[in-house]
């Protein structure tokens, strides 16, 4: 492990001397190490054991020269305390008991108060802070208000979006208010963690590419906005919105120091649609960690080719690393960004 500052550097589109990585989902079931803890506890136990996540957060780092550690949490943790009952099923992930279809489910969902009711997590950040000993920083992030609302209406993942969209469409003003709180929601809870220690915090909003540009700047837009505005502009913020290269100018518009990028969309294109007035991190497709070295070798060489060694480029794979992830292949990526971007 080598003790850097690159990662917030490049964030604050400062010189680095070479290109940062981390990858999302850097923590989890790829590695071997994760899957025999994993095998003990369930997955909300192991969110709730701050030892367990001092355990899976800092072991990507053994393995890995990455840039920064990222708190092992989950962006549904919050929602029980608003009143949403969730659980996490073997094959189908999140599945919320009591989905929220109504103007009166949404006056019921209540606010948080992350001090009283999220010990466990505000406490993993200080203790994975004083493990890392300022060898890498400490990412901390929350969903977005649409990725959330999109899970408590529909009850679970989706395809179509049908009652989420439906809300929006046929009552206005019930999603204006759904979305509100949850806003108020994600500042509290983001602002607590950057309290608590996070040096940087990446807002996923990894479902909003289902809309079309008109329905984002209508629905979404406008909280999203106030969602970065009320944030503690203390650290840097990450903006990430997979499958949403359609909407970058309004995701831009809407906020971040650093803009995610999925890999549907070139670095070089991406920085151009943004007018250069953020940083980009991204943007190789997890799936091309399945191909062959001289594969990932090539990948890597034109992503940074694009970057140009720009400032405010953090490397990083356009999704969450997949659990089947050849795990040599990883090392290589990360290993070969820092030798290719050598300034
Ligand atoms: O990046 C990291 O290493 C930090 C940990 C992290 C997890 N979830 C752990 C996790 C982060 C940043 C998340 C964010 C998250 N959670 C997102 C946004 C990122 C994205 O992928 O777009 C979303 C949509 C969720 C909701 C969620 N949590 C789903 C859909 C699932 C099930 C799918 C799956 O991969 O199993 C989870 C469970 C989850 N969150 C796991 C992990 C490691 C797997 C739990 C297990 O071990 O079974």
């Amino acid at each position: 492990m080598a003790r850097n500052d690159r990662f917030l550097n490049a964030l604050r589109g400062h010189d680095v001397d070479c290109t940062p990585i981390w990858m999302m989902r850097q923590a989890g079931r790829y590695l071997e190490e994760y899957r025999a803890i994993r095998s003990k506890h369930s997955f909300i136990e192991m969110c709730k054991t701050p030892e367990l996540v001092v355990e899976v957060t800092l072991q990507p780092l053994r393995r890995f020269e990455l840039d920064a550690a990222i708190i092992f949490a989950d962006i549904l943790l919050p929602l029980e305390h608003m009143g949403i009952n969730f659980e996490f099923t073997k094959d189908e992930g999140p599945q919320i008991n009591n989905p929220v279809r109504t103007r009166e489910d949404v006056v019921k969902m209540r606010e948080i108060y992350p001090e009283e009711q999220m010990d466990y997590l505000l406490r993993s950040i200080k203790l994975v802070k004083e493990e890392l000993n300022g060898l890498v920083p400490l990412i901390g992030f929350s969903g977005a208000p649409f990725t959330l609302a999109s899970y408590i209406i529909e009850g679970g993942g989706s395809k179509n979006y049908v009652h989420t969209k439906t809300m929006m469409y046929k009552e206005p003003d019930t999603w204006h208010l759904l979305l509100e709180k949850l806003t108020n929601m994600v500042i509290t809870y983001l602002n607590s963690q950057i309290k608590a220690g996070a040096q940087a915090v990446q807002i996923f909003d990894s479902w909003v590419g289902c809309l079309s540009p008109f329905d984002y700047k209508e629905f979404i837009l406008p909280h999203q906005k106030r969602l970065f505005k009320e944030l503690d502009k203390s650290v840097p913020h990450i903006h990430f919105a997979f499958g949403s290269s359609h909407l970058l100018k309004y995701v831009k518009e809407a906020g971040g120091d650093v803009i995610g990028l999925d890999w549907r969309i070139d670095i070089d294109e991406a920085w151009n649609i943004i007018n250069y007035e953020a940083g980009l991190q991204g943007n190789l497709d997890p799936v091309a960690l399945y191909g062959s070295k001289d594969y990932i070798k090539m990948r890597v060489s034109d992503i940074l080719t694009r970057a140009g060694n720009r400032n405010g480029h953090v490397f990083n794979l356009g999704h969450g690393i997949l659990p089947t992830t050849p795990v040599d292949n990883a090392k290589f990526l990360i290993d070969t960004v820092h030798e290719l971007s050598r300034r």
